[in-house]
């Protein structure tokens, strides 16, 4: 048993490490990227037209949404992903931007960081246009990812280009949701120049609350009056326990609108490591939480979990069975 574990540990190193490989082989191949890569993008946009939008009861243009915290490493890009493929199974088209430029990893979550060609900045430079760069998810036909470039610098967009992008992608998309980098710098000022909307991420910890109270100030500044809170990577036991800062206290602090209460779970860190965001299969705590988040955004009214009173095994002894096999 304990050989067996230890070679299905091995086999799943083997595969990680192949996989950052392949990924470190691509940013070199993208850093002296020559222009005949261009032929090779594969990209399909569905347009919806009006007549579409209107069957279908949508407003003539899609909800902009930024997801963001100013703390960084707090789930907003798990929390983006998640929620924005959510949408697209519940029937919505949607389009993820991220706006980490330098840093993107959007399209590592989504798995789709083979397919990328062009990025948000060869939109704004004028490269290519805008639906080159989308890439579709293969999965759910109504999910595109417009990546960012890893070598350009967050400076090198303006909040009026992104303003501009925004403005064109909601004429297409249901709700095109902005992926946010950490910190309240220039990323942060570009990711929420197109938003009408705000998604605000912490964790129950001091500093990531105290940075979610900074950004909603600045975001509140920006005009961004629809702003709701997600508190991520809640643990039973120590809300039992009483060992963290619990849902009350958070809320008590910022004043915010909750609109999600995400549990900590080892299934995220396995789904971005796999690519397969949890919102996919929805056989996970943390993954009916981000479903429940997308359903709330559509107006549904939608029950808490139980966190504190949760059985954090129920979900990870599943998904070990179909692990083991
Ligand atoms: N609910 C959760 N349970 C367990 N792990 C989580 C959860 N949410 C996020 N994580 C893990 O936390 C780490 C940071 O998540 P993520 O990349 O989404 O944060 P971020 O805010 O986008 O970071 P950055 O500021 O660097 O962009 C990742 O390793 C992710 O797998
Ligand atoms: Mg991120």
């Amino acid at each position: 048993m304990a050989k067996k574990s230890s070679k299905r540990k091995r086999q799943a190193q083997s595969r990680l490490k192949s996989k950052l490989e392949a990924a470190l082989k691509k940013q070199k191949a993208q850093m002296v990227k020559s222009a005949s890569a261009a032929d090779a993008q594969e990209y399909t946009v569905h347009q919806s037209s009006d007549a579409s939008r209107q069957r279908r009861n949508l407003p003539m243009a899609g909800r902009t949404i930024v997801v963001t915290s100013g703390k960084g490493g707090v789930g907003k890009t798990t929390t983006a992903v998640n929620i924005a493929v959510a949408l697209a199974k519940l029937g919505k088209k949607v389009a993820i931007v991220d706006c980490d430029t330098g840093l993107r990893s959007t399209d590592m979550i989504l798995g789709l960081e083979n397919r990328i060609v062009y990025n948000l900045v060869d939109v704004i430079k004028g490269v290519c246009d805008l639906k080159k760069a989308l890439v579709r998810d293969k999965r759910l036909d109504d999910l595109y990812l417009l990546p960012t470039s890893q070598t350009a610098q967050k400076e090198d967009v303006t909040e009026a280009q992104m303003k501009k992008l925004s403005d064109d992608l909601k004429k297409d998309f249901d709700f095109v949701i902005f992926d946010c980098p950490a910190g309240i710098e220039a990323g942060f000022r570009n990711a929420s120049a197109g938003a009408d909307e705000a998604l605000v991420v912490t964790t129950p910890d001091v500093a990531p609350v105290r940075a979610a109270d900074r950004a909603t100030g600045l975001l509140e500044n920006r005009g961004i009056k629809r702003i709701h809170l997600i508190i991520n990577r809640l643990r039973p036991k120590l809300m039992r326990k009483g060992d963290m800062l619990g849902v009350n206290d958070v809320l008590g602090v910022l004043n915010m609108k909750l609109i999600g209460l995400v549990p900590e779970d080892d299934a995220v860190v396995k789904s971005s490591n796999d690519g397969v965001p949890l919102t996919l299969t929805d056989n996970s705590h943390a993954g009916t939480a981000y479903t429940n988040i997308a359903r709330r955004i559509l107006g549904e009214e939608v029950e808490y979990l139980d966190i504190e009173n949760m059985d954090p095994g129920f979900f990870g002894k599943l998904m070990s069975i179909f692990n083991r096999k």
